[in-house]
């Protein structure tokens, strides 16, 4: 046998990876399972996005490699997406990079910026590829605790007294999944500060900020944050694209240059027609986020019913494609989502997937069709 890479002892598969072999098999047994566990957009994107992309297999462009920046009318629509929902001024030129889902780019932009012994904070509870990319380029992660008291915002007083002399990178995550959270301009301001009193790279993963909230933020809008910050963005979420992979991270040239260096060298572009979708979706009109969001408000109205049958506590506040719901205190957050696989065939994650503070907590998916959220109501009552 080869022995495998140090790196690989680092890491484990993905909880989801292996949670839902279990699950498929419960399905191949004939248990009819309501999956409320991933965040994967189940609704159609834009009609006029699947037609576009449809359309561009028969021009000639279309199966040749394609620029690593992506097409110029993309990023131009990239530019002007930043502009409109965001009030964020990019020059497409310089400061945005199209990314094959913005995932990757968690690891083009540690590769970029960090060596082996570097430093990163990573907010517990977020999401785990954080910490699996940082631990596979061999980076140390450091976790900083996010909590309810503090609306799930990071404490700069606490950041402070961490030991910060090797963090370079720190990673931040608003609208925040899993909690729902929203950041406040105060909140992103200090936050940029912070990054400049220390010299660290702060990236804002901003993929949720248009599920169920009416004031979608990005860091950059803060004065001076483009110094210091980066933004990953993504069409997986508010265009129902998931599947297509098409996300973006924004911020200073220089920063974007560094970034390039790295994904130049690993892949070959992104599929032509699937950049021609992307600009018409990052074009869709207002229409299109106030009807995603009916479809959400009603999903979301059946799970706050069924982590109420669950005896579970919620924000009405929070935002984002999950609900995040505290359980009873003498339960364990794993123990009782197994409980409700087994007993009810109805597949929640475990908060604990995030990091330690998410014991006690469970997260509801809302990418589940009205008719199967009321099944699993009727199944827990
Ligand atoms: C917080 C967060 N960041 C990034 C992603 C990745 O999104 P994409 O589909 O753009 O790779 C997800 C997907 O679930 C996510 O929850």
């Amino acid at each position: 046998m080869i022995d495998v890479a140090k790196r690989l002892h680092s890491v484990e598969e993905y909880y989801f990876s292996k949670k839902l072999r279990e699950v498929n098999l419960l399905i191949a047994s004939g248990k009819p399972v309501i999956n409320l566990g991933i965040g994967s957009p189940d609704l159609s994107p834009p009609q006029k996005v699947v037609d576009t992309i449809a359309n561009s297999l028969f021009d000639s462009n279309a199966h040749k490699y394609q620029s690593y920046q992506g097409l110029p009318e993309l990023r131009d629509a990239m530019a002007g997406f930043y502009k409109e929902h965001y009030q964020v001024n990019l020059s497409p030129k310089t400061d945005i990079l199209p990314l094959i889902g913005s995932k990757e780019g968690i690891m083009h932009i540690s590769l970029a910026y960090l060596n082996e012994g570097d430093a990163v904070l990573i907010p517990n509870p977020g999401y785990p590829t954080y910490q699996s990319v940082t631990k596979l380029v061999q980076a140390t992660p450091i976790f900083y605790d996010l909590d309810k008291r503090n609306n799930w915002l990071p404490d700069i007083k606490a950041l402070e007294q961490l030991d910060l002399s090797k963090v370079k990178l720190m990673w931040v995550n608003y609208p925040h999944m899993p909690t729902g959270a929203v950041p406040t301009a105060m909140a992103f301001r200090e936050l940029v500060e912070f990054a400049k009193r220390h010299r660290i790279l702060i990236v804002n993963d901003n993929p949720y900020s248009f599920i169920l909230n009416d004031s979608p933020m990005s860091i950059l809008s803060v004065e001076g944050a483009k110094d210091v910050c980066l933004e990953l963005n993504s069409l997986s979420k508010t265009f129902n694209m998931a599947g297509w992979r098409v996300g973006m991270v924004v911020g200073q040239s220089e920063h974007i240059n560094n970034i390039l260096k790295v994904k130049s060298n690993m892949d070959s572009g992104m599929f032509y027609g699937i950049q021609k979708g992307a600009i018409e979706a990052l074009k869709c009109s207002k229409m299109w986020y106030v009807t995603l969001n009916s479809v959400y408000k009603k999903r979301r109205e059946l799970i706050w019913q069924l982590a109420e049958s669950l005896n579970c506590t919620y924000d009405v506040k929070a935002t984002g494609l999950f609900v995040w719901a505290k359980l009873p205190a003498y339960l364990k957050a794993e123990e009782f989502i197994d409980l409700v696989l087994k007993e009810h065939h109805i597949f929640i994650t475990p908060g604990t997937i995030f990091g330690s503070q998410g014991e006690g907590y469970i997260r509801f998916s809302l990418c589940a069709q009205t008719e199967d959220i009321e099944e699993a109501i009727a199944r827990i009552k």
